[in-house]
């Protein structure tokens, strides 16, 4: 498959991290030592001034860059690449205190006093003339210096703000999607508990009675930022064509990045796994899925912006990392499509709230601590993994995640016990990533064509056109497979008649039944007995194939598994909560059905695998995430990681990783 560098300058795993050396202006002795580390950790790129605009604008309109002449002329020097921030993420104290429309207010309508970080009002016209003088001002100077690879907009763009300011846009926001008052009323069913609106400024966002609401104040503020990363991102493209990102947070209970996504040049993202706190499996399939996301979304390598190389502060524990542990992160991250593991952050600083997070270099500020010599032992390794740069993956079957899903059964006051839709969404995901299948996360009003394959867990919301393509999808030969809570509904919130999504799935919800932690249900599959927990639907059949039926109380014997064929394709419906062990084997069976199969077959259970495609080659990761050497058969190879051929068989070692080239 065609290669699709980030960066066909620099045709590198990018490798490096946070750097803030504004913070140590007045000690040029430790900036000499960056340079000296740098060459020894095998870094190579770093993110410079995000949170530097003190640093660059001390007092309003008096600007000082000398310093950061300095930082990117020595990188250019020593062949070291930056993704220049702008320093938005962190808003100066003098602006605070002579422009208090700044400030955020809180749901409560308080104006927030001047603290922390990411915290500047979206709207405010103030706040985007000291954003486009600062980054006009960036631009300009440096936009085409040899040193900058690209952009890092801001810092974790988050937040929402509830001033005069935004809440006017908010409602301008709603009269743009509803047109008139009148519309709103009915689409969202405002007649209950008398909540009718006579003008869009009667609407309070924060109220819990009309969920359709809460869920577009959600997307209002996604729409905040994405208008604000846009602003930043025009001022940038005045004077410089380089490419621009932002760091996503992953799946971010409040930020749709999906709407997000198209303002990126290429895709960043921040991840913290915590090996230690359960099991290590599990978090492997979490940032699996996380990175699957961040692939999908603009089907082409992507950068892992954030790490960390040791310890985070904020941890429960202060749990150092195990051998091999941050080696198998970084590779799980590559073998899933990112082309670059950064780490939060170069250097701790001697003060301040991350003082204590782990970093590259430690306040001995030498190369002789754990973490330095974990990052420059991975560091040394990576350049053979260069010919891997732009390389992309091949991904059949891909999972449904919808923000305003989530949002609509998170704010919702429903009798369902379970509606949780994270765990569920996680659990489904894993079910099919411990068989080693190549996975992707799309949205539902997504591009569907490179996949054959859909999984839809606790799709909850289907919005208007959505039952059509995926209609669409099925009688053109696609899989697909939805669950509990499908297609409850519309995108307003407002409930479907049952019959509406029959269709699609042959079946009708008639009911649900929620089960408290003493009691449980059963089905019977392929002979098999398999547990229910927690929540199970009962159908009306119509036209589906049944594939299990429930084993006990009064609904014994109705449909809880059906599969419903329609054209060239069929839609399979999981009617109830099932144990895991069910889940692996039916995804299973239904992928291979589909003409699906794993990446590698015969994996010990704790070994995982990824695939990126090369030209005329692939590239297997293999991942251990148990405790224990684990030795298993793969096609004959070349280890690219340690330097040797492989004739068959694999040895890794506890938390082991590896990369093979197979031809
Ligand atoms: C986030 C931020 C960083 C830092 C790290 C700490 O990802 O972007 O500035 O605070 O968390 O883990
Ligand atoms: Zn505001």
């Amino acid at each position: 498959m065609k290669k699709q560098l980030l960066f066909p300058d620099y045709p590198h795993i990018l490798h490096g991290g946070d750097y803030n050396p504004d913070q140590w202006l007045d000690t040029p002795e430790i900036i000499d030592d960056d340079f000296r580390l740098m060459e020894l950790s095998h870094c190579g790129v770093f993110s410079v001034g995000i949170f530097s605009w003190t640093q660059l604008e001390p007092e309003e309109g008096k600007f000082t860059f000398d310093w950061l002449d300095d930082i990117l002329d020595r990188c250019a020097k020593h062949g070291k690449k930056v993704f220049l921030a702008t320093p938005t993420g962190a808003r100066p104290p003098w602006m605070a205190k002579k422009y208090p429309e700044c400030r955020r207010v809180t749901a409560d309508g308080r104006r927030d006093e001047y603290q922390m970080r990411h915290n500047l009002c979206f709207s405010s016209e103030l706040v985007r003339q000291k954003t486009e003088i600062i980054d006009a001002k960036l631009a300009r100077r440096y936009g085409n210096h040899p040193a900058v690879l690209g952009w890092h907009i801001s810092n974790e763009l988050s937040g929402e703000c509830f001033c005069p300011l935004c809440l006017a846009r908010f409602y301008k926001f709603l009269e743009k999607k509803y047109h008139t008052v009148d519309e709103l009323n009915r689409r969202i069913w405002s007649g209950f508990w008398s909540h009718r609106y006579t003008s869009f400024d009667e609407i309070n966002p924060r109220d819990p009675a009309m969920e359709a609401i809460v869920v577009d104040w959600k997307r209002f503020n996604a729409e905040q930022i994405r208008d604000y990363l846009a602003f930043e991102k025009s001022v940038i493209r005045r004077y410089s064509g380089k490419p621009v990102t932002t760091n996503m947070m992953g799946l971010h209970t409040e930020i749709d990045y999906f709407r997000l996504a198209p303002e990126c040049d290429f895709i960043a993202d921040d991840c913290y796994p915590m090996w230690y706190l359960g099991e290590e499996k599990k978090v492997g399939a979490r940032f699996s899925m996380l990175h699957d996301l961040h692939y999908s979304m603009q089907q082409k390598p992507f950068v892992m912006m954030e790490s960390a190389p040791g310890v985070p502060n904020f941890r429960p524990y202060a749990h150092l990392r195990r051998p091999g542990e941050l080696q198998r992160e970084m590779l799980l991250a590559i073998g899933h499509g990112a082309d670059g593991t950064m780490y939060f952050q170069w250097r701790k600083s001697r003060g301040g709230f991350e003082k204590f997070h782990g970093a590259v270099v430690g306040h001995d500020n030498s190369e002789d601590n754990l973490t330095f010599q974990q990052v420059a032992d991975y560091g040394a390794h990576l350049s053979k993994l260069d010919c891997i740069a732009g390389s992309p993956r091949k991904i059949d079957a891909a999972l449904i995640w919808d923000w305003d899903n989530s949002w609509a059964l998170d704010k919702g006051d429903y009798t369902h016990n379970f509606k949780e839709v994270h765990p569920f969404f996680l659990r489904h995901y894993k079910a099919l990533w411990e068989s080693n299948f190549s996975l992707g996360v799309v949205e539902s009003t997504g591009d569907f064509s490179p996949y054959r394959v859909l999984v839809a867990p606790m799709l909850f919301m289907v919005k208007s056109g959505i039952r059509e393509k995926l209609e669409a999808f099925v009688r053109n030969g696609g899989t697909l497979i939805v669950t509990q809570m499908f297609g409850y509904v519309n995108e307003d919130s407002l409930c479907y008649r049952p019959a509406d999504l029959t269709p699609l799935t042959g079946v009708e919800v008639l009911d649900y039944d929620c089960m408290e932690p003493t009691r449980t249900q059963s089905a019977l599959f392929n002979g098999k007995v398999v547990k229910i927990t927690e929540a199970a639907e009962l159908l009306r059949n119509h036209s589906a194939e049944v594939l299990a039926t429930y084993q006990e109380d009064f609904y014994a014997g109705t449909p809880a598994v059906t599969r419903h064929a329609l054209g060239q394709g069929s839609v399979y419906y999981l009617a109830a909560n099932f144990e895991d062990e069910f889940l692996q084997e039916f995804y299973f069976d239904a992928l291979t059905k589909a003409g699906i199969a794993p990446q590698l077959e015969n994996l010990p259970s704790n070994v995982k695998c990824a695939v990126r495609e090369g030209e005329n080659e692939r590239y297997l990761f293999l991942y251990n995430f148990g405790e224990n050497e684990e030795t298993f058969p793969v096609p004959a190879a070349y280890d690219l990681w340690n330097d040797r051929t492989v004739d068959g068989k694999l040895t890794l070692a506890p938390r082991g990783s590896t990369v093979l080239r197979i031809k």
